[in-house]
């Protein structure tokens, strides 16, 4: 009942049939004769983008990103006489003005709420549930930014491509999270529009892990089937539409909770430089750039149950301090499993779990569960410890975390540095039980942005990823 990816009658169809459904498909020169050229750029990340629109000139801010992103740009960049010819018509740039529009007052009705700390015009708009304390970076910025997006923000989802390589995915284990999106978005009338004229975003709907399912051979491992699939997707939707020309790919997205998901993205430069990229695997020294990317949480869903997910003990009645259960995956597990492992009766660290041991129950009874990157730097256990109630301590490098222009992660985790994994007792211990324990009751807040629902509810992950693309968009600019 709780179960909700669509079953796809032909999900058996074989990877060779599907591409060719994709690569037959339109090649038909499209005949919207006019097409505009804009400049875009992307600030510092979340607010501070928005925030500082008004405080910089946007000359300074322009291209302010380091080498390679410039380097793009500048190689995509057509001449000034090219871009004249270009504009040989305007019927969609007025459309364009008018989505331009929209977004321009956003930025200023956020701007106002972020700097004056003004959330007095939201209040009476909100009954369901109100952003507020220190749980947020600034609530009152993403409650008038949250509401704006109810409002305004549309998405057009490409139709083209088969299921199960696009429009669908699984929804279960721990890359559930692809196919829990692909899947809402197909059905979603909210955000979701069929006229791309009015969109903001544009969304790219192929699954990374349903192309390696089902296109990648264990034996051959020719990971060149992602290039070909993406690539000839890319080129397909920019031949048939004008609208990925028009921004070079900036006002596109992709999603992908796969290990493989930023690697989907590299035979594509635009896609790879330009395109908002929605990654489970948000590594920085990647190149995943926070300013035009976005960081979004990876779920385990063992059997695509939804329900009855969430709760723990009540702090008093958490009688381990910390508690880690996994395999040595990975650069800095080996240093917890050393250090740790069979060690201490307080900081409880296994690789395989003793029987009689349930790993979810002894997460409901741990005040901090302690969560590593593994062979990525997205961990399931976040979200896991998160349900539980229990505050989650992250040890990870050069990863984003999720929704982090919105949350304040410092307020609800402890982040440990991997050299100070030896004294992770001691830090532990260090911390005051009232500092403990308004940690604990803001991890029971944000719950309510990890919990996946069916249909989705206002401020769930759903909603929390929405978000985090309309941020991204609100940073894209088309110049006057
Ligand atoms: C397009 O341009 C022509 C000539 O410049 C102008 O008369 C017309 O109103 C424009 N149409 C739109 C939709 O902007
Ligand atoms: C807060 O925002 C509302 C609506 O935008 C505005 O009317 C009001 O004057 C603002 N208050 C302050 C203190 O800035
Ligand atoms: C977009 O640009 C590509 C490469 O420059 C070109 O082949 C394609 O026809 C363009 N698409 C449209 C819709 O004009
Ligand atoms: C918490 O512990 C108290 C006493 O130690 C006990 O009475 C209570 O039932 C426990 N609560 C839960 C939810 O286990
Ligand atoms: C992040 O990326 C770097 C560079 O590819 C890699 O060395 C590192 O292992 C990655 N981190 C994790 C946790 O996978």
């Amino acid at each position: 009942m709780a179960y909700f990816c669509r079953k796809h009658s032909n999900v058996f169809v074989i990877a060779i049939a599907s591409l060719a459904v994709v690569s037959v498909a339109v090649l038909t020169k499209n005949s919207i004769n006019g097409f505009s050229w804009f400049h875009f750029f992307s600030s510092q990340w979340g607010w501070t983008g928005i925030t500082n629109l008004g405080t910089t000139s946007s000359s300074s801010v322009f291209m302010i990103d380091q080498g390679k992103r410039k380097t793009l740009m500048n190689g995509g960049k057509v001449s000034k006489e090219k871009y004249a010819l270009m504009r040989g018509g305007n019927r969609s740039d007025a459309k364009l003005e008018r989505v331009e529009a929209g977004l321009a007052m956003a930025r200023a009705l956020i701007r106002e709420a972020a700097e004056d700390n003004n959330c007095t015009s939201s209040l009476h708009d909100d009954l369901d549930y109100i952003p507020r304390g220190f749980l947020y970076r600034n609530a009152c910025a993403f409650h008038r930014s949250y509401l704006l997006m109810e409002k305004l923000f549309k998405i057009f989802v490409y139709e083209e491509g088969e299921p199960p390589l696009f429009h669908y995915g699984t929804c279960k284990d721990i890359y559930s999270m692809e196919g829990v999106f692909l899947s809402l978005m197909e059905t979603n009338t909210k955000f979701r529009t069929s006229n791309p004229d009015e969109a903001h975003v544009y969304f790219l709907p192929f699954s990374v892990v349903m192309i390696i399912e089902h296109l990648f051979h264990p034996i051959i491992r020719d990971k060149a089937v992602l290039e070909r699939t993406v690539s000839d997707y890319v080129r397909i939707i920019s031949h048939k539409y004008l609208y990925w020309n028009r921004s070079l790919g900036a006002d596109h997205f992709m999603l992908s909770c796969h290990d493989w998901g930023p690697r989907a993205t590299w035979y594509v430069r635009q896609l790879y430089y330009n395109s908002i990229r929605v990654l489970c695997n948000a590594n920085t020294s990647e190149y995943f750039n926070p300013k035009k990317d976005a960081s979004f949480p990876e779920i385990n869903l063992k059997t695509g149950e939804i329900t009855g997910l969430t709760g723990g003990l009540p702090p008093s009645n958490r009688t381990v301090l910390a508690f880690f259960a996994g395999k040595m995956h990975g650069k800095l597990r080996p240093a917890l499993l050393h250090h740790w492992m069979g060690k201490d009766k307080d900081v409880q660290v296994y690789e395989t779990l003793p029987q009689g041991i349930s790993y979810h129950e002894t997460m409901k009874k741990s005040k901090y569960c302690i969560c590593p990157s593994g062979h990525e730097v997205a961990s399931p256990r976040i979200a896991e410890a998160i349900y539980a109630e229990c505050v989650p301590v992250l040890i990870s490098q050069h990863y984003i975390l999720p929704f982090s222009d919105v949350l304040n992660w410092d307020s609800f985790t402890i982040q440990v540095p991997v050299t100070e994994i030896p004294n992770l007792k001691n830090i532990l211990e260090g911390i005051p039980e009232d500092q403990y324990l308004r940690m604990q009751e803001r991890v029971k807040q944000v719950q309510r942005h990890f919990v996946v629902n069916n249909p989705p509810r206002r401020y769930d992950v759903f909603h929390m990823i929405i978000h985090s693309i309309w941020l991204r968009r609100l940073n894209v600019r088309f110049p006057g």
